[in-house]
This record gives structure tokens, C-alpha cells and sequence, in this order.
């Protein structure tokens, strides 16, 4: 834990009442959306500016305090966690948008401004900002490039790395880098700015970013569609792609729609019963592109990739139909699963998806496991829910001994062991899996460069030596 006399020294670097110590506090900015590590760090700085975060940077250095940048905490594998005595930056104070332009399309935000409040504020400029998930209503714009979140709207728009203009950053060694100058054309070399995108906080702070905005669509229109088994959805979804600009293609169980059905506030899609569903969406911006789209359901029914289906005739239906796929998320969470954000190649998924179905059956076959996730991007997310009457720890110990089998399949696969939750604590062991032990000694020797001292989020990414 950090001395009290060092942690007196932190309080005269920003405004009063900025560092918390109180167990509350401590408490809820100690930990994420994840459930694996009791929270415990030293105490909570909230900074209001870019120079006090440089003087907390700084701070730091002399102290080899271990900073944890925080954001909205939605996180799912232990990224913002602090369990070992570190110092939380959170940035809930430098949460403004400071200035837009319309020509160049592009918003500068604070931090600590939240997902929503930047989608907002697009809509109420006639323009969109797509990066979209469930958490959007409390993630922050910081914490979504530390991530390189991804979501719903990544078959069409990309991750988060797409919508990022410039940054300026603070490293750990307490340089502010301006990074990209909002460019578009910028060939000069390294592109520090893609290197800060991902790195969940193990390189500096972001503490100001510009984001691109894009057109708002035109009618956005989702259809729910219930397939006889897995291996349909890849055709459907090829047919799809054929005709249309799909603006999104996720999937899900059986076992998923009944748990969001078992909360009683959704709608179902329709009556007919089927072990797989796929939410697709488009811009039905004219007459042609929805019939475009019955026509390939219609296909779809004839050669039996399809069983039923629904198309939203409204906004209200539309919202409804996001509903089935958004609240599955929240409404597991109350089994506290097991969780696995896997990716690969498209074409493979189907193969990909057998491979692991059957080695969780066969070891756990008295688990409920569901799946879901953004297919159209290849990827999956296997969530293994634990039993009411077992502990949390003695379900976690044994779903570890799962994560060897299915990333020994992923790398087989040549896939990816987080495709957009980020590595974190939960997923350091088993960097090896997606990448190769040159690659990984290339990356500590970057976060060398920037984080000389290793203060800036230790013991995320990589595991400690
Ligand atoms: C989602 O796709 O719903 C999110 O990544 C969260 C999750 O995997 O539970
Ligand atoms: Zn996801």
C-alpha cells in the first residue's frame, strides 16, 4: 500500500477533495464488470485537467506509485482493476466536449466523457458516432481506446481505432504527445496514436481525443431470424452480404433468448421455436433495399437456412428487436459466468464454434453454456454460467482448466484469445496464444519506451515477471 505521507503529497496536486480513501470509494473505483479480483487499491485520484495529470504522472515516477486508469469501469477482463495497492486515476471531472467542427466532422471530448453523451451529442448535430454496445450508457470515450472497444455496428463501421482522429496523451513518463493532429494523410512515419489505441492504460493516459463522426443512417431496419442449427447462419449471412450494406449481424442461443425472455419486459421475435437466432440490420433507406431484403429471407426459407423471421416496422420494433441481443449481457450476469471473448476468421467460424461446443460439453456437461456474439465479425463470446449452488471461487478454478482447451483450439484456428474485451489480468496468462513470444518482447520493449518505470497499469497485458 501506498504511505500515507506519499498519498498526503498527491492531495496538494489537485483540487480538494479530489483523492478518495474511504472504503466505499475505494471499493467501487477498485474494480470493473469483472468478478475475479477483490478490489484494493491505495486510493482514488480524480484529476480536472491535463497538467494535473502530468503532475500525478510525475508524482508517481518519484514515488513508483502503480497507477490504474479508470473510466466507466464496464470492463470485462480486470483492464481497470486494482487489486495490489495502486492508485486509481478516474477521470468522472475531465468529462467535456470541448469543441466540434462541422467540416472536418469531428469532436474533441475529455476522457471521462461517456459513449452516450458523444452519440448524443452526434445526433443532435444531424450526424452519428457508431461504436455502439450495451454499456454505452456509463462506458467512457478513454477507456473505449484503451479497449479498442468494438460492439454491435463492427461489420460495417469498425472498432474503435477507426473513429479516433488524434490524441494527445500523457506517457508514464509524463510527456504530453499531441498524436496524429487530427489528419487524415499523415505519412511520417510511426503512428504512435494506433500504439495508444489497445494498450489499456499500460502506456500513458489518454486525456484528450478527437472522434470522428459520420452521416446518421437513413431508416435503420433489423430483422430477428431463426435458424434450424449454427451452420445456417453463415449462409444467411452470405446471402445477406450479397444484396445489402449490413450495418450489423449478430447472433445468439436458444438458451440466450430464454434467459432475456425470463425477464419479462421484451417481447418475443415470434412464436416458432428454434436453437439459434440471427440480428441482422440495414439501412432501408428506399423501397428497393426492403424488398431487396424480404427477397433474400424469402430465399433464405426456401432452402432451408431459415425457419422464421421478423422484420421491424417501426422504431419501437426496432429498439425491441436490439433488446433480444443487447440484454443478454446484463441479464447473465446474475449467473456470474464464465467469460470468453474469442475470435477468428469468418469462414471458419462454424468449425471453430463445433470445436469448442463439444470440449466444454464433454468436460462440463452439467453447465449451461450460451452463446452469443458478433458474428459477422467472427466473433464469439461463450459465457459458461455458474451453478446457483456452487461458490464463485470454486467456479472460477474449475472454468480455468477450460481456458487452456478452448485457446489451444483458438491458436489452432489461428484466432484471437480477446477479440474485443481486451486482455487485461483475466487473459495475461495466455498472451502466448495469440501472440508469439518475439511479438510479445516487442511490445514490452515499446511499453519501455513510454512507461520506463512501469508505473502505468502494471500487471495488465502481460503477466508480472
Ligand atoms: C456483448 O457483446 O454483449 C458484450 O461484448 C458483452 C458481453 O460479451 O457480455
Ligand atoms: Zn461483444
Amino acid at each position: 500500500m501506498t504511505h500515507p505521507a506519499v498519498i498526503d503529497e498527491l492531495m496538494t496536486l489537485v483540487d480538494p477533495g479530489k483523492v478518495l480513501t474511504d472504503p466505499a470509494s475505494l471499493e467501487a473505483y477498485g474494480k470493473d464488470w469483472t468478478k475475479h479480483y477483490p478490489p484494493a487499491p491505495s486510493a482514488i485520484v480524480l484529476p480536472k485537467t491535463l497538467e494535473q495529470v502530468q503532475a500525478i504522472v510525475a508524482w508517481a515516477n518519484r514515488h513508483q506509485v502503480a497507477l490504474v486508469p479508470s473510466g466507466g469501469r464496464t470492463g470485462l477482463s480486470a483492464g481497470a482493476v486494482a487489486a495490489n495497492g495502486e492508485v486509481v486515476v478516474a477521470f468522472d471531472y475531465m468529462n467535456q466536449i470541448l469543441s466540434f467542427n462541422e467540416f472536418d466532422r469531428t469532436v474533441v471530448c475529455q476522457p471521462g466523457v461517456v459513449t452516450r453523451q458523444l452519440q448524443q451529442f452526434a445526433e443532435d448535430h444531424g450526424l452519428y458516432y457508431p461504436v455502439d454496445f450495451a454499456s454505452s450508457g456509463s462506458s467512457q470515450i478513454g477507456g473505449n481506446i484503451a479497449t479498442n472497444a468494438g460492439g454491435i455496428k463492427v461489420i460495417r463501421y469498425g472498432m474503435t481505432r477507426n473513429w479516433v482522429a488524434g490524441l494527445k496523451v500523457v506517457t508514464g513518463k509524463g510527456d504530453l504527445l499531441e498524436l496524429n493532429k487530427d489528419l487524415i494523410k499523415n505519412a511520417t512515419g510511426y503512428d504512435l496514436r494506433q500504439l495508444f489505441i489497445g494498450a489499456e492504460g499500460t502506456l500513458g493516459f489518454v486525456v484528450e481525443a478527437t472522434m470522428r463522426l459520420d452521416r446518421a443512417p437513413r431508416n435503420l431496419t433489423a430483422m430477428v431470424l431463426g435458424t434450424p442449427d449454427f451452420d445456417s447462419i453463415m449462409p444467411v449471412l452470405h446471402a445477406f452480404q450479397g444484396r445489402l450494406d449490413l450495418t450489423a449481424f449478430e447472433f445468439f442461443s436458444d438458451k440466450a433468448l430464454a434467459k432475456v425472455m425470463g425477464r419479462g419486459d421484451v417481447p418475443p421475435p415470434f412464436d416458432t421455436d428454434c436453437p439459434f437466432y440471427a440480428l441482422l440490420e440495414f439501412e432501408a433507406s428506399n423501397e428497393d433495399v426492403a424488398n431487396d431484403a424480404l427477397a433474400t429471407f424469402e430465399h433464405c426459407v426456401e432452402q432451408g437456412w431459415v425457419l422464421d423471421g421478423v422484420m421491424s416496422q417501426s422504431e419501437t420494433q426496432l429498439k425491441n428487436l436490439w433488446k433480444l441481443r443487447e440484454y443478454i449481457s446484463e441479464t447473465i450476469s446474475h449467473w456470474t459466468p464464465y467469460k470468453n471473448d474469442i475470435s477468428v476468421t469468418v469462414s471458419k467460424v462454424p468449425a471453430f464454434l463445433r470445436d469448442i461446443d463439444a470440449i466444454v460439453a464433454q468436460h462440463y456437461p452439467d453447465y449451461e453454456v450460451v452463446w452469443y456474439g458478433h458474428i459477422g465479425d467472427g466473433n464469439l463470446h461463450l459465457n459458461i454460467l455458474k451453478p446457483d449452488d456452487m461458490s464463485k471461487d470454486a467456479f472460477f478454478a474449475s472454468c480455468a482448466r477450460v481456458n487452456k482447451w478452448v485457446f489451444e483450439i483458438v491458436e489452432r484456428y489461428n484466432g484471437s484469445i480477446s477479440a474485443e474485451h481486451g486482455v487485461g489480468m483475466t487473459k495475461r496468462d495466455y498472451l502466448g496464444y495469440s501472440r508469439s513470444a518475439d511479438e510479445i518482447a516487442c511490445m514490452k520493449a515499446i511499453k519501455a519506451v513510454f512507461d520506463p518505470n512501469g508505473i502505468m497499469n502494471p500487471g495488465k497485458i502481460f503477466a508480472p515477471e
